[in-house]
């Protein structure tokens, strides 16, 4: 059914996210009928806004970046009376007044029942501000009992910390004043179509679970390529990086979804359980080690980027070999790679199996000596599918083998477009299902495992920063981490 009616206020509305993300992925579900049957945003900002104009603007984005072209006028109607605005300082006392007395007018006007949710898409750094002043204006109080109704929600962009003691520090912050429970710490990748489905293609079918272990793996790839460059968040980017910017959150919970055990159920708790499990598991890499299991790029030019500093160490292109210390992954490495303005755009996980265990064809044709192991591709993006790659005859009189595939792909299955990351993250939180959100507990363990690797790198020590052309695979020396046992990266 439709979720609980409720007010949804947009801190940072007149933000990047805001215009490329939330309000194209918000007029979606009204479009499609999906938002609660009473519903109303506050757009907040620190600056003036006033309703009108920020309509306008609203569906100046929209033209731009909803997935639906050309607009469907007739429902942004219906979605522009949803749109509110009101603006102050962060710590204003009279802003938050001023927001609650808006708060309680719409609840009369919109029937929203008093249900408030919050979304930060502001810089980390206000986060803390913000749920005081939420607080101390008596408009987000802690669930004292599950289900409790009138509810206040708190969604949270990352990045969640800078490491792992800033980390702790926002999320006792945030737990001073709520409980877990209404905390929703969005990941975008956990809301794509292909995350969610790894999670269906291994427990709901029953030919692969058997196979996914190391006696039939021999090494897990990981790969987040993108073609794009900073694109004008150099300044942002700079005190970031690769590591904190996509491998801390968005690859880590990608890899816990590969390589966790089956839940108990599917319902929230039991998979954030066994999500969290892997990153328990995770070995350190520590101190000297760094520099034999990390390898870090940084591509040309990107010094010469608006806001990034001359002489900056920090990774556009990072390459690591990890290792789960548990009973099923031991001695299978998951190799890990990311990186901006490389050759494609390609986001994808590549289970490589096993080798045959003789050569039974040896007495053939060249070809037989060189049997390709099998490769199962989970394809996140583009092109949405999973592939497995096989051995197969080559027709003819001799015994030739050649590699074949069989390839799925969503689009031609399923003949409708996939949705939007965001459409799915901000319906599951209105529902109040944290499935997809990241725990306080698994951020934790990813900091704890990322940051002393962060540690070595900010040491000349800790590895060299290579550079690398735009619109290439990165840094060749990111091979040596595979061919150290005889393995290669798949191609870009
Ligand atoms: C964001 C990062 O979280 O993810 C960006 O901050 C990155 O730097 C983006 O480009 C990648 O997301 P997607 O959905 O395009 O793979």
């Amino acid at each position: 059914g439709r979720p609980d009616p409720c007010t949804l206020v947009l801190f940072g509305a007149t933000g990047d996210l805001a215009e490329r993300k939330l309000f194209p992925a918000l007029f979606e579900l009204a479009r499609s009928g999906l938002l609660p049957e009473h519903f109303a945003i506050v757009a907040f900002s620190r600056s003036k806004l006033e309703d009108a104009s920020f309509r306008e603007h609203v569906k100046e984005g929209l033209q731009k970046f909803s997935r639906t072209q050309p607009l469907d006028e007739a429902a942004w109607k219906r979605f522009a009376d949803t749109i509110e605005t009101a603006s102050g300082g962060y710590d204003d006392p009279e802003a938050f007044k001023r927001l609650a007395q808006k708060l309680q007018d719409i609840a009369k006007r919109h029937k929203t029942e008093g249900n408030q949710l919050y979304y930060m898409a502001t810089p980390a750094s206000t986060f803390p501000q913000i749920i005081k002043s939420l607080a101390d204006a008596d408009l987000l109080k802690r669930e004292e009992q599950p289900g409790q109704k009138p509810w206040h929600r708190l969604i949270i962009e990352k990045p969640f910390g800078h490491d792992l003691e800033s980390a702790k520090k926002l999320n006792k912050e945030l737990g001073a004043v709520l409980d877990e429970k209404q905390i929703f710490r969005i990941d975008h990748y956990l809301g794509k179509e292909t995350v969610q489905n790894i999670l269906v293609f291994r427990f709901a079918n029953a030919i692969f679970e058997p196979l996914w272990n190391r006696q039939h793996i021999d090494h897990v790839e990981i790969t987040a390529s993108e073609a794009i460059g900073v694109e004008g968040r150099g300044g942002f980017y700079d005190e970031t990086g690769v590591i904190r910017d996509m491998v801390q959150n968005h690859l880590l919970q990608v890899l816990a979804l590969c390589a966790m055990e089956p839940p108990v159920s599917f319902a929230a708790e039991d998979i954030r359980d066994e999500k969290n499990k892997v990153f328990r598991a995770l070995r350190p890499v520590e101190g000297e080690e760094v520099a034999q299991h990390v390898v870090v790029g940084q591509y040309e030019g990107y010094q010469d980027e608006t806001g990034v500093k001359k002489g900056s160490r920090t990774p556009t292109y990072v390459a690591m070999k990890m290792n789960i210390d548990s009973w099923r992954w031991q001695g299978v490495p998951f190799y890990l790679r990311a990186g901006k303005n490389l050759k494609k755009r390609l986001t994808e996980v590549s289970i490589h199996f096993k080798s045959v265990p003789i050569g039974l064809f040896s007495g053939g044709g060249a070809s037989c000596q060189r049997l390709q192991p099998n490769v199962l591709t989970l394809r996140i993006q583009p092109h949405e599918g999973i592939a497995l790659s096989f051995e197969s005859k080559i027709p003819g009189e001799d015994v030739n083998i050649g590699g074949v595939t069989m390839d799925m792909d969503y689009a031609e299955s399923f003949k409708k477009p996939v949705p939007e990351a965001y459409e799915r993250l901000l319906l599951d939180c209105m529902r109040g299902n944290a499935t997809l959100f990241a725990r306080q507990d698994s951020v934790e363990q990813a900091w704890g495992y990322i940051t002393p690797i962060l540690q070595a790198l900010e040491t000349e020590a800790g590895g060299k920063v290579h550079t690398y052309a735009k619109g290439s695979k990165g840094p060749d020396a990111a091979d040596a981490l595979p061919a150290k046992n005889g393995r290669r990266w798949s191609a870009l």
